[in-house]
């Protein structure tokens, strides 16, 4: 099949990089140019696990290609896939205008028949509206289908080539054949429902984990009110198959470019609607204040931050990506620095540079060469190189104990056992606070 996939984001290059390994032929196209050349010399603008090996090999092998040249990929046509950002707009809906130019062009430029997947995440009611626009003067010449994606960054291509389920949106049985042949290697449940309902199925899905989340987070900050071990809680809850282990990990909360912005678009949709979405807003504000409550503890153990250093490890949003988007990270440095403290962070992928023009922290090399001298550290992102971390050693390194565990890698009784004083908070169980 002849594709063309709008957008060199992550759904974008991973839609892209799969479809070509399956045998299609792939032009991805992207108006930032700067972003194409760089992919044209084999640069990939993201860190994935698996990606740019996967492109390597398709490129060389004449499957896919880059261009900022939108004219070239409609070149012989069979599908069009969209995948160009959507980002939460000041009014707390999603930024449409990189959508609406594609779809402008796609009208303007396309001649005979054409499948338009859409795989951006958009409102409900937007594939209707898409719809409308491209049909209004033509006999149903575009087929619209919302096909959305549910890829984690850092596993996005075992996601792809293997997920949970297939959603396809879509009104025509021309279009649903389609799908079915883009996807025959894929062996998973296929849900076909009307465009709403997929629309619908995107934001409920990222909504969900978001309050799951909140939820062992708020449990975890009762557990440790009242002296009980979050992660013991969370297996017991877990091991119910109606409620499932993942996505109970507690820690600083939720980030990254999806399940904020979906869960607030959905607070605007509801509220639009007049309906009731208090259980969203509040798995949001119990996001916001994990992160506050980082800095709190910090500040209470060390009797304040001004003049106080604080090593972060850690700056990526999640593990195995270098995104830094929505991360906890960002707010946790600002308020540090805003109360007077300095930050020396680090992070084995993220790049330094483009971070410090916009939050001010000192880069280091090593997880030792930032607690070096540290008044305090605070680990903000699960990598697997710090579950090897010498604890030892940066206990040593630290001028006073006090080691918050963001993401709960290590365990009060670890940290306790190299001679770290815990208040609690992020680390699950109350031991004792610095005097
Ligand atoms: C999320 C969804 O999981 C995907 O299904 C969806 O396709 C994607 O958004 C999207 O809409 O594009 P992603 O943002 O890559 O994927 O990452 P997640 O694995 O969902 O993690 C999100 C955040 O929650 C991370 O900051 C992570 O550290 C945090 N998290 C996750 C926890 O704090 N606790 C958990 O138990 C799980």
């Amino acid at each position: 099949m002849r594709i063309c996939v709008v957008g060199a984001g992550y759904v974008g290059l991973v839609s892209a990089a799969v479809f070509a390994d399956w045998g299609h032929d792939v032009v991805c196209v992207d108006i930032d140019r700067e972003k194409v050349e760089r992919l044209q010399e084999g640069d990939l603008p993201i860190h994935e696990n698996g990606l740019a090996e996967l492109v390597d090999r398709n490129v060389w092998d004449g499957r896919l290609c880059f261009t900022s040249e939108f004219f070239l990929g409609l070149f012989n046509l069979e599908l069009v896939v969209i995948a160009v950002g959507t980002p939460l707009g000041p009014d707390k809906y999603p930024d449409l205008n990189a959508l609406w130019n594609v779809v402008n062009l796609l009208k303007q430029y396309t001649r005979g028949r054409l499948t338009v997947v859409v795989k951006s995440t958009v409102p409900p009611g937007t594939c209707a509206a898409i719809n409308r626009y491209l049909n209004e003067d033509s006999d149903e010449r575009f087929d619209i289908i919302y096909n959305p994606e549910f890829l984690r960054q850092g596993t996005a291509i075992n996601d792809f080539q293997a997920p949970d389920r297939m959603v396809i949106g879509s009104q025509s049985n021309s279009a649903k054949i389609l799908m079915a042949q883009l996807y025959e290697s894929i062996n998973c449940p296929f849900l076909i429902t009307d465009w709403l309902s997929a629309e619908m199925i995107k934001h409920a899905a990222n909504a969900f984990l978001a309050i799951k989340i909140s939820f062992i987070n708020m449990i975890s900050n009762v557990c440790e009110e009242v002296g009980a071990d979050v992660q013991q809680v969370a297996r017991g809850i877990g091991l119910d198959q109606r409620i499932g282990p993942a996505f109970l990990k507690p820690g600083v909360g939720f980030g990254g470019s999806c399940l904020t912005k979906d869960t607030q678009a959905l607070v605007a949709l509801g509220e639009d609607h007049g309906v009731n979405v208090w259980l969203l807003r509040d798995a949001l504000q119990i996001n916001h204040e994990q992160r506050l409550r980082v800095v709190k503890e910090l500040s209470e153990q060390l009797g304040g931050l001004e003049g106080k250093v604080i090593a972060i490890l850690g700056l990526a949003y999640k593990a195995n990506t270098n995104d830094v988007r929505e991360a906890p990270s960002l707010e946790i440095i600002s308020r540090i620095v805003q109360l007077g403290g300095e930050v020396v962070a680090y992070d084995p992928v993220v790049d330094m540079d483009a971070l410090q023009n916009r939050i001010s922290f000192r880069p280091a090399a090593s997880p030792y060469e930032a607690v070096d001298g540290a008044d305090a550290v605070v680990v903000l992102t699960e990598w697997e190189e710090f579950y090897g971390l010498d604890l030892q050693r940066i206990r040593t390194l630290l001028k006073n104990p006090v080691f918050v565990d963001g993401r709960n890698m290590f365990g009060p009784k670890v940290l306790e056992k190299h001679g770290f004083l815990i208040e609690g908070g992020l680390s699950g169980e109350k031991i004792m606070g610095v005097a």
